[in-house]
């Protein structure tokens, strides 16, 4: 049975729900955040409450988080998943259930907060040595996509471009500018520096990119944090997807041509092999 967390109480998911008037459900007006559990064990769960933190004071929902760190260990417990390899904590925190207006509603207005746990299957080593693909995507989101927004109907749309051309990833581009991924962050190796967009209101500041800069850091590996222009990918020698669920991804196609020499990269794989280390996983093959 599936046990889901929602307004502070842990029930079946069959019997959690939410009321039509929650304004998440009838304007986006809301938060989420994604946390791994690995073998039970939460990743960066606190820079994740963290970005969480900011989204409620950017968006003005008074809500603690600071239940929540009960929240996530009981949701792996009593799912069982403290021996999965790699589990996800879902949470969504909306502005709460009060008559539709656009403008907040009244102060006394109690947030909607709300969260599972799941398994999550990684794919395998060998699929992850051959390399994925990823199609570029006009990025048609608002103009704050720092704040973890459950509005992601731009990111939607991208994500089914990709699928819609058979491969894996949406890379979203502005103004000429390739910014991140429709659910995950970019970085390119070129001439051995490591680039990606810098931490601006145009990205998610996500925190596997960070994870992946303090991992190149400790590797020696040059890093720039600076707007990749979209020609720029025709000469790049890596690119790879960063982010809670993509982990670390490299691109070996895009918009079906070959990136680099079109096989995974060695930074590529130096940094997924130095990630895997740090979440107490190491790959047991060389890279
Ligand atoms: C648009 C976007 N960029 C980047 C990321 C990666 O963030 P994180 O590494 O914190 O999962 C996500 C994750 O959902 C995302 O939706």
């Amino acid at each position: 049975m599936n046990i889901v967390y929602l307004n502070g109480e842990f029930l079946p998911k069959e019997r959690a729900q939410v009321s039509v008037e929650d304004r998440g459900f009838l304007l986006s007006d809301g938060i989420y955040e994604v946390t791994p559990a690995y073998r039970g064990e939460f990743f960066c769960l606190d820079q994740h409450l963290n970005r969480l933190r900011c989204g409620l004071n950017a968006l003005r929902i008074e809500y603690d988080p600071e239940e929540l760190i009960e929240v996530h260990q009981k949701l792996l417990d009593i799912n069982n998943l403290t021996d999965s390899e790699v589990a996800i904590v879902y949470l969504q925190i909306t502005r709460g259930v009060a008559e539709r207006v656009h403008y907040f509603p009244p102060a006394d207005t109690i947030p909607t907060v709300y969260a599972f746990a799941k398994q999550f299957q990684r794919p395998s080593i060998e699929s992850w040595l051959k390399g994925f693909r990823a199609v570029t995507v006009p990025d048609r989101r608002w103009s704050r996509v720092d704040i973890k927004s459950i509005s992601l109907l731009p990111n939607v749309m991208a994500a089914q471009a990709a699928v819609d051309a058979g491969v894996d990833d949406a890379l979203l581009v502005k103004n000429g500018i390739a910014l991140e991924g429709a659910q995950n962050n970019i970085f390119v190796v070129k001439g051995g520096v490591l680039v990606t967009h810098p931490a601006s209101q145009e990205i998610l500041h996500g925190i596997t990119r960070s994870v992946v800069i303090k991992i190149a850091h400790s590797l020696g590996i040059p890093i720039q944090e600076r707007p990749i222009q979209v020609e720029e990918l025709e000469t790049v020698d890596e690119l790879f997807f960063s982010g809670t669920t993509t982990e670390v991804r490299p691109t070996v196609a895009l918009d079906g041509k070959p990136v680099g020499c079109g096989e995974v990269g060695t930074v590529s794989k130096a940094i997924y092999a130095a990630f895997r280390k740090k979440i107490g996983q190491p790959i047991d093959q060389d890279l």
